[in-house]
């Protein structure tokens, strides 16, 4: 299946979910009512990632931006101090305290949350996973998770690699933080799909979602393999955009003599791609504040909801599509 119709049967899986979804939700007298509306708003605790880069702040102003008093919620927002998990068990403790409505986490880390979900099912507070999952994946400890398929997204930046380097080649992997399950199901993806073809790794490190620390540690690895290396799977743009400046000062030329594939498709990334710098792009969209808020009415007016919601995404493999896209783009 090639990487276009893969993506469009989720795309379409995906857009059919969230159709279901709307009509249940509208059928069931869902809609921003069930939010409460007037005074009696549906508080709404947002346990957050907080500041991490452009993803992160599109995926958490969207949400903010849609569970608004008008819609009939007051959202409580809650990021992590420094992206430390005890900030985040800390908030969502304080919400199951204060018996808000719902909860939505978005995990810095994806273990370590048994005891904060079964505290929120003791309370009956519903639990909605937003961007990032839990390890282990215990569906019964939370109702729904909402993003997009990070499996199915890096099988996609996989399968365009595959095209790119018929006669094979060494890649290296810029990963975001250990223990982020996001990072688990992009490497399971990504090497799904390469492993036993004649892609070469050369090994994979973090580089925290960071350009700056991926400039770094892609100047060793070049380094290292006296430039031998040509592609560069980036699992987030800001780490992509740190792997070009990495082979710039190498001296090479990124596009031609390295390949960088990255995982987002913010406007920098699209940027760097109709220059040339990048080299595809798959969309990790974190436009989904929308569906967040159907799926929070459907749940809170007693509606069974898909365990999972795939928030659909496309990819970008060209300087002509990042240029098509970037004058509208949201993010
Ligand atoms: O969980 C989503 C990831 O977190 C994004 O790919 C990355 O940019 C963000 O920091």
């Amino acid at each position: 299946m090639s990487v276009h119709s893969r993506f469009a049967k989720t795309a379409a899986l995906a857009m059919a979910g969230m159709l279901t979804l709307g009509l249940a939700s509208c059928a069931s007298g869902g809609g921003d009512d069930a939010g409460g509306g007037g005074d009696d708003l549906t508080t709404v605790g947002f346990v957050a990632v907080g500041p991490e880069g452009a993803w992160r702040q599109a995926n958490e102003a969207n949400i903010q931006d849609t569970f608004t008093t008008d819609a009939g919620f007051e959202l409580k927002y809650a990021p992590a101090t420094n992206l430390d998990q005890k900030s985040q068990i800390d908030a969502f403790t304080s919400f199951v305290d204060e018996g808000v409505d719902v909860i939505l986490l978005s995990a810095t880390e994806g273990s370590g949350w048994e005891d904060s979900l079964e505290r929120a099912q003791e309370a009956e507070i519903p639990v909605i996973l937003i961007d990032r999952g839990i390890e282990p994946d215990d569906t019964d400890l939370y109702v729904t998770r909402i993003a997009p398929d990070n499996i199915s997204v890096s099988e996609s930046v996989a399968e365009w690699a595959l095209e790119q380097f018929p006669d094979g080649g060494n890649y290296f992997t810029l990963e975001g933080p250990a223990g982020v399950s996001v990072v688990n199901e992009r490497n399971e993806g990504f090497t799904s799909v390469v492993d036993g073809t004649s892609l070469s790794s050369l090994g994979a490190q973090t580089a925290n979602w960071s350009t700056e620390e991926a400039k770094s540690v892609f100047e060793t690895v070049l380094k290292s393999n006296n430039n031998d290396v040509q592609f560069v799977f980036a699992q987030n743009d800001e780490m992509g955009l740190g792997a070009i400046q990495a082979v710039e000062e190498a001296g090479l030329v990124p596009g031609v003599d390295v390949k960088i594939a990255t995982i987002d498709g913010t406007q920098g990334a699209l940027e760097a791609l109709a220059e040339g710098k990048l080299s595809f792009v798959a969309e990790y969209n974190p436009l989904f504040g929308e569906t967040a808020l159907e799926v929070v009415n459907s749940v809170l007016d007693g509606d069974e909801v898909e365990s999972y919601i795939v928030v659909p995404s496309e990819t970008f493999d060209s300087p002509e599509a990042a240029s098509t896209a970037l004058p509208t783009r949201e993010f």
